[in-house]
């Protein structure tokens, strides 16, 4: 078995793919030793504050966060390119401050790569990163931690307005150097139009099969998440199952049929 890490570099080279990019989102050891050998990429995404720590937008997280959850995937993994979200207020002031913060996720974590949300406005704290030799995916249509701004989720590329920004965007963020590109809540003839405008290869979320991969929260496609956003499948609902097996657990621990005999030591 093939057990070398997938680098950026051969991400980027996967544009249109006969087979798409697969990503999901990996927060925790356990999750990410699973999704690993199935999975050409992991997101250690911000969506863990929401996700894991129950907050109501992806605002809310502070970097060592970020840093401590990258350390458990990228431990946890051996196959996957890994990258970190850089969390909101950790980036947007300056090209140095972006640098000096993408610098520790990369020390710290060991990670592949960063990720950060925005386009043309971000574009110069893209290329500071990727000038001094760290490789950027960038993240741009629906960009979440805008949304509270932005007062929600709000799909975007409905005008012609939007469409254009949304191809500058794109650009912008392929010239300042990004090796690949999330691109969240658009319809499919404005995704296509991206996909088809640019050389790196764009992920989609909420965004057709029109783009070169696909990304998806996995707490959202396992059924673990009570949200159910319209473009996400339920691969599997493991909700109910977990309900269930915590019953039981409760059950067997107040008639005291847990522990059993085989759980004794001898
Ligand atoms: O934080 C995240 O999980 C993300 C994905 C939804 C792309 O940015």
């Amino acid at each position: 078995m093939n057990t070398e890490r997938l680098t950026p570099d051969t991400i980027r080279a996967r544009k249109n793919p006969t087979e798409a990019i697969v990503c999901l989102t990996a927060y925790t050891a356990p999750m990410a030793a699973l999704l690993d050998p199935h999975c050409d990429l992991l997101l250690v995404g911000d969506s863990l504050a929401m996700v894991l720590y129950g907050h109501s937008d992806t605002t809310q997280i502070d970097l060592d966060t970020m840093i401590r959850h990258g350390r458990a995937v990228v431990n946890a993994s051996s196959r996957a390119c890994i990258v970190v979200d850089m969390p909101y207020g950790t980036y947007e002031n300056s090209p140095e401050q972006a640098l000096t913060n993408a610098h520790r996720i990369m020390d710290e974590t060991g990670c592949s790569a960063v990720k950060l949300e925005g386009g043309v406005d971000m574009a110069p704290a893209i290329k500071a990163i990727v000038d001094a030799g760290i490789p950027l995916m960038a993240h741009i249509g629906l960009q979440p931690q805008s949304s509270v701004k932005e007062g929600g989720f709000k799909v975007k590329g409905r005008t012609d307005e939007s469409v254009q920004k949304l191809l500058a965007d794109a650009k912008a963020v392929e010239e300042a150097g990004a090796f690949s590109v999330v691109i969240e809540g658009t319809v499919e003839h404005v995704s296509r139009l991206m996909t088809e405008s640019i050389n790196i290869p764009t992920i989609g979320i909420g965004a057709s099969p029109a783009c070169d991969g696909q990304i998806l929260v996995t707490d959202d496609m396992l059924g673990l998440t009570p949200r159910q956003p319209k473009f996400v499948k339920k691969f599997t609902n493991l909700q109910p199952l977990v309900g269930k097996a915590i019953e039981e657990y409760a059950n067997d621990v107040r008639t005291r049929r847990f522990p059993g005999e085989e759980q004794l030591y001898k």
